[in-house]
């Protein structure tokens, strides 16, 4: 029986046994077998996400590149697939560039982008020749113009432009505003001095701009104002420098459902706008249409993604609340601590059970902000069940920490009845085997 809360994967379904299953798994058996907290990911919906961008794009426009943010969850494997299912890649360190590398993903697809890359950084991508590297400071671009150099390259660079518009989502995930610490502002003119400065620069090529205006977007009208803002500026650049803007990149940020109220838009909405907007601003400013590139992140594996955890306790505290206690928490989604993020909650071996209480489902952490949940209906939840929050497959495993010494938790990729290990629970002795004794 096919079930459907809007945030579980497509794949979701009641089983025989009563259970929640993903792809054909019970997602209990898969707690038994592999541990908890467990990252749960139905493959085929994420090769499915993948698919649908370059779809949306496609049929629009035949000069596009559609480059993963490899920020919302990285790993061997997801770059593996990635790669296979045709798209780029973004990077923003060095140690997001060294799993890609490790996937063996093709350098020239990658872009790597980041607000204070080290020279050591910079000198590894330019080494591995990476194809594009995201500009994001006058620093930045005299290092980069000056390793290229010393390693006899020419670097393909975007210039990483703050346009001043604000998206509707939480402030610490809005990133295109003018008081930014990520890239160059058009209001002081310091955007425009940068592509000069690129431009002149000996060993870089400026192919083109990059914004990125924020994440879990639900409004697709800030793209557009961003785009007319990004093309009045290609042009007046044009006119002052002779300046080509070959590559227009937009960056990430279309939302997705954490809970069943969330009504986001989809990729092919998004290519609509954004593609459209493009050919018009750029039109109307008298240039050239530019090839687009997406940096999609959240859109693409956060609704494949669930988490399953061992409720390992049940506190009531009469007259004031219900604390449903499970076994991880901020060190494997620190979203609700960072931002207020709101999941939803059900208990995998009573997926479609009416709510018997509401409850807080806390983490197990020494902090008494480590709530998972707020307030969220639970079936009488009982210690020793499988609690499952969906859509947790972004920012989730690649925020992961070791607080308390929390092993971080394994990923498993499911598919077709099958379940297998992308990324192995770290064990006891991995959290000490860098630690020197004295003496
Ligand atoms: C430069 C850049 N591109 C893309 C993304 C991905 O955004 P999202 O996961 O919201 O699609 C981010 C997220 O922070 C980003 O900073």
């Amino acid at each position: 029986m096919s079930f459907s809360i809007p945030p579980l994967p497509r794949s979701s379904g009641i089983n025989s046994s009563g259970n929640l299953e993903v792809a054909g798994c019970d997602v209990v058996e898969l707690a038994k077998e592999f541990g908890t907290p467990l990252f749960i990911y139905d493959e085929e919906q994420i090769r499915e996400s993948c698919r649908e961008y370059r779809r949306a794009f496609a049929t629009r426009t035949d000069h596009f590149d559609i480059v993963y943010a490899s920020k919302a969850f990285s790993c061997i494997a997801l770059c593996q697939l990635i790669g296979q299912e045709g798209l780029s890649l973004d990077v923003a360190s060095g140690g997001e560039l060294h799993t890609a590398l490790k996937a063996w993903f093709p350098p020239e697809n990658i872009y790597l982008h980041g607000n204070a890359n080290s020279y050591e950084e910079l000198e590894r991508a330019v080494r591995n020749e990476v194809g594009r590297i995201v500009i994001d400071s006058v620093d930045e671009l005299a290092a980069l113009d000056r390793i290229a150099g010393e390693q006899g390259r020419r670097q393909r660079v975007l210039l990483r432009i703050t346009p001043g518009i604000e998206a509707h989502t939480h402030d610490f995930i809005q990133t295109g505003k003018l008081d930014s610490k990520f890239g160059f502002c058009l209001a002081d003119g310091v955007a425009e001095e940068a592509v000069a400065a690129a431009m002149a620069a000996d060993n870089l090529e400026l192919e083109g701009l990059h914004s990125h205006i924020g994440s879990q977007i639900f409004s697709l009208e800030p793209f557009a104002r961003t785009i007319a803002v990004m093309a009045s500026f290609a042009a007046q650049c044009n006119k002052q420098y002779g300046f080509e803007c070959r590559l227009l990149d937009v960056g990430g940020g279309l939302g997705v459902a954490y809970t069943g109220s969330d009504e986001p838009a989809g990729a092919d909405e998004l290519a609509k706008t954004i593609v459209n907007s493009v050919r018009d601003e750029f039109g109307r400013a008298g240039l050239p249409v530019p090839r687009i590139a997406v940096e999609p992140g959240r859109s693409i594996v956060a609704n494949a993604g669930i988490t399953a955890y061992t409720i390992e306790a049940v506190k009531t505290i009469p007259g004031v609340k219900t604390y449903v206690a499970v076994s991880g928490g901020m060190s494997d989604n620190l979203r609700p601590m960072l931002y207020g993020a709101q999941y939803e909650a059900l208990i995998a071996s009573r997926p479609k059970a009416e709510p018997t209480m509401t409850a807080a489902v806390a983490g197990k952490h020494c902090e008494s902000g480590d709530i998972i949940i707020r307030e969220t209906g639970l079936a009488d939840p009982r210690p020793g069940e499988i609690l499952v929050t969906p859509s947790t497959g972004a920012y989730g495993y690649s925020m992961a920490s070791n607080y308390n010494g929390q092993r971080r938790p394994a990923v498993i990729f499911v598919k077709e009845k099958q379940a297998r290990v992308i990324i192995r629970r770290e064990s006891y002795e991995d959290l000490v085997h860098l630690h020197e004794r004295l003496e």
